[in-house]
């Protein structure tokens, strides 16, 4: 099964936890983009979704999925989207895409975070892909040399401003034993608007596709 193959598997499988009659919250990258495009069939079944970025928003409406502002939605059944890397308790590296404030905040009031990858993004410890970071423009130096200091090397990702109009440092060569710790004390940092970990509110199920079909794994229990 090819990458676009397993990603289109675990897609149709994220169906099973669409709630009937919720808004549903939904992510942002290709994969979560193969779950718009499979939430379509099924889109007389639901109230709609709950962007976590702009192109969701827009991929949505344009197969005529209604959108909705979380604060009018109020607490979520459910959130679906991919990540950059999972672990097998479901701590996740996020923001490839620069979504990561937004997929926060619609993870956090979602009841229950479904991730859905491809094998390639299953590891044991987080940190070979980059850790986005996203920045209050005027403190991007000042972040950045914090990160340093944190074992980091962090990248001003070029020519790209999030939808909340700032920055992003991809933080290179982390390896990061204690995401939730990593996670708190890159929060911490003033001028951080929010880190890519996605550790202290995991995945509640990680679905991966791989060669042999799609893995439910229960990922925090
Ligand atoms: C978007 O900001 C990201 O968090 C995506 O969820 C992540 O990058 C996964 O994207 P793909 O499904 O495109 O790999």
């Amino acid at each position: 099964m090819s990458q676009e193959t397993q990603k289109q598997a675990v897609a149709r499988e994220a169906l099973r936890y669409v709630v009937d009659d919720a808004w549903i919250g939904v992510g942002s990258g290709s994969t979560a983009n193969l779950f718009i495009d499979a939430l379509a069939t099924i889109r007389h079944r639901i109230k709609g979704g709950v962007a976590s970025s702009v192109k969701t928003a827009e991929r949505m409406k344009s197969h005529g999925i209604p959108v909705e502002e979380l604060n009018d939605a109020g607490d979520l059944a459910v959130y679906i989207d991919g990540a950059d890397e999972v672990t097998r308790a479901g701590a996740m590296i996020k923001g490839g895409g620069g979504a990561l404030t937004r997929e926060k905040i619609v993870a956090a009031a979602s009841r229950k975070f479904v991730c859905i990858v491809d094998a390639s993004k299953v590891v044991d410890v987080l940190g070979r892909f980059p850790l986005p970071v996203e920045v209050i423009p005027m403190a991007r130096s000042y972040v950045a040399r914090e990160l340093v200091r944190l074992g980091g090397q962090p990248a001003w990702r070029q020519g790209f401003v999030t939808d909340n109009g700032n920055l992003i440092l991809d933080v290179a060569g982390l390896a990061i034993a204690d995401p939730v710790a990593l996670e708190a004390t890159i929060d911490g940092i003033a001028g951080v608007v929010t880190v890519g970990l996605f550790a202290r509110r995991g995945a509640d199920v990680v679905l991966v596709g791989s060669e042999r079909g799609v893995e439910t794994i229960a990922a925090r229990r």
